[in-house]
């Protein structure tokens, strides 16, 4: 018999509830972004997306209860995010999961953000083990080694900016909006990826870290010292965003040759960019099955929290001893 599951996400500045069968089926998956109303901010404010998240959440559970043709009744477990993220806007989601699950007698666990970033790339595809995966975000970069469901073995990650914080930065420095990436992104298919060369940082090479703070330094040195920079725009995006790419695609290179694996799987809302999406599929293309997420499943959203649930739950390792919220990664 089928088991339904509802799942919640409210990490950070998108409010999220998806609703997934047992056979891993994503049913509905809603989100109610916040881009819009942090963009005059330049940046997330904590504050103003938890405000945010509780006037939401409930709409958004109901809706993605709607669209699933599903009752609460029927829902047999609660997946929620407890971390890593910003802590009062977790807060909302496990206090609204706890609640919900109270109410109704459904048990409610706790998911890792980063998990279910990673769960995202087997929503939609069949994997094959073992897999080097990358998650950049606007929090993390990190890079794992996959061999099985249930661990994941970090293996590289940022030693300071993560790379979504490096083109929400660099958007910044631009003067354009938030998130940065996205209008970068789109600035940078007009524009000549080679036009100025800026540094990668090169931590060894046998290192499979990332940094990424002098990166942003240097583009600031760049326009400082430019009067006209703006009339150039595009390229200079592209040129920034090539740096991101190539260290990432570098890094992976690397963790390619080291690990063998049998797929490469990237996630998370830097998987949206389209020219990371382009090279990496170039690079890898007759080699090594490529798995990137649909954009959809790559920023923020509970199908991936949903996913990682229906995972543990074939892997008999669910857990609710511990729904206590974290901020920072538990690696
Ligand atoms: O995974 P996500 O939605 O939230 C976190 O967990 O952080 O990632 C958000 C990040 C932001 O930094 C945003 O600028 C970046 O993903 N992003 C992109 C693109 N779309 C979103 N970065 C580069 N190119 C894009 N098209
Ligand atoms: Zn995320």
């Amino acid at each position: 018999m089928k088991n339904f599951y509802l799942a919640i996400e409210t990490s950070c500045d998108e409010t999220c509830a998806a609703v997934i069968d047992s056979d891993g089926k994503i049913l509905s998956n809603s989100v109610f972004s916040q881009a819009n109303i942090h963009s005059q901010f330049g940046g997330v404010l904590p504050d103003v997306a938890s405000k945010n998240h509780s006037e939401k959440i409930m709409i958004i559970i109901e809706n993605s209860l709607k669209s699933s043709n599903i009752k609460i009744n029927n829902i047999n477990k609660i997946f929620v995010t407890n971390g890593p993220g910003l802590i009062n806007c977790l807060m909302i989601g496990v206090i609204t999961a706890k609640t919900i699950g109270y109410v109704n007698k459904i048990p409610v666990y706790p998911i890792n953000h980063i998990e279910g970033h990673i769960a995202s790339c087997f929503i939609e595809n069949e994997i094959t083990f073992p897999s080097v995966c990358l998650i950049v975000s606007g929090g993390h970069t990190n890079l794992y080694f996959i061999s099985n469901l249930k661990n994941f073995k970090l293996i590289g990650s940022t030693i300071d900016d993560a790379a979504g914080e490096a083109f929400d930065k660099g958007a910044k420095i631009l003067g354009l909006g938030y998130p940065g990436g996205v209008l970068i992104d789109k600035l940078s298919t007009e524009g000549d990826v080679n036009y100025h060369k800026f540094p990668i940082a090169n931590l060894g090479k046998k290192s499979l870290n990332f940094s990424f703070s002098g990166l942003k330094t240097s583009l600031k040195y760049y326009i400082n010292k430019k009067n006209n920079w703006k009339k150039n725009i595009n390229s200079i995006a592209a040129s920034y965003q090539e740096a991101i790419v190539d260290s990432l695609l570098n890094k992976l290179i690397l963790a390619d040759n080291i690990y063998n694996p049998k797929s490469i799987l990237i996630a998370g809302g830097v998987a949206c960019n389209s020219r990371l999406r382009f090279k990496t599929n170039e690079y890898f293309k007759n080699k090594k099955n490529v798995i990137i997420p649909s954009i959809q499943y790559c920023t923020d959203n509970a199908a991936m929290i949903a996913k990682r649930g229906q995972q543990l739950v074939l892997n008999e390792n669910v857990t609710n001893v511990d729904l206590n919220v974290f901020s920072t990664s538990k690696n």
